[in-house]
């Protein structure tokens, strides 16, 4: 396709967001304007490389990659595993290391020994439900919260939890434990599956450039 197109990156915001423009950055894209944390504005434009990016909410990256608004996306494992989107997934990233835990009080491990009926709130729906039914043979209620999950426990909302674990402080704070580990995490690299045949030159250049850096940073 022609040099003019941009192509589009979708960053997810929060902890991802400044590793993936590092990343961008060690191969020679830069976008200046996006480190302003002042600014409200949404879409960030590098002419030379004739390249976008722009931050959303990190859920939304697969689906902008899907409908092909964004050619590219970084987003967290738990998000794709989450979302099930039809989009490539091309990259682990490395960082944005942290794994995806079943959590809550050490007695609810009980619970889980003995395959009970309990409920689990979760950010993570489809993770969750997954990992109780298909790999543990488990029937369980899904509550679906939107953050601060390790509340639930806490306040009887759910017996466990199924959340992210990276330091592990918010639980040992909050005197909650790992359970059990459902899977590692880290941050990937998708593409749309049309962009990918379309613009196969440009995109194949920075996944390349990208094993490179990962490459020289083991
Ligand atoms: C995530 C996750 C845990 C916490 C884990 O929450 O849901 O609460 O980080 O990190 P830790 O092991 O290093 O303590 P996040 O900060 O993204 O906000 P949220 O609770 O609103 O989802």
């Amino acid at each position: 396709m022609s040099e003019d197109r941009y192509l589009t990156v979708a960053l997810g915001k929060g902890r991802l967001a400044k590793s993936a423009m590092e990343i961008f950055e060690a191969i020679g894209i830069t976008c200046e304007e996006m480190k302003d944390k002042d600014s409200r504005k949404l879409i960030f434009v590098n002419e030379e490389y004739k390249m976008r990016f722009f931050l959303s909410k990190g859920p939304d990256v697969p689906t902008y990659v899907e409908y092909g608004a964004a050619d590219i996306g970084i987003v967290g494992e738990d998000t794709i595993l989450e979302e099930a989107r039809n989009v490539y997934e091309v990259l682990d990233l490395g960082f944005g290391k942290c794994r995806m835990c079943v959590c809550g009080p050490k007695e609810a491990q009980e619970y889980l020994n003995h395959q009970e009926l309990i409920r689990v709130a979760t950010k993570y729906p489809r993770i969750a439900k997954n990992y109780f039914y298909n790999r543990k043979g488990q029937t369980i209620d899904i509550i679906k919260l939107n953050g601060s999950i390790e509340l639930a426990p806490i306040v009887g909302l759910s017996e466990v939890i199924v959340d992210i674990v990276e330091t592990g402080s918010t639980l040992r704070e909050n005197g909650l434990v790992v359970l059990e580990e459902v899977c590692p995490l880290s941050a990937r690299v998708i593409v749309n599956q049309v962009s990918m045949k379309m613009e196969n030159e440009r995109i194949t250049k920075i996944i390349t450039d990208l094993k490179k850096v990962l490459e020289e940073r083991k």
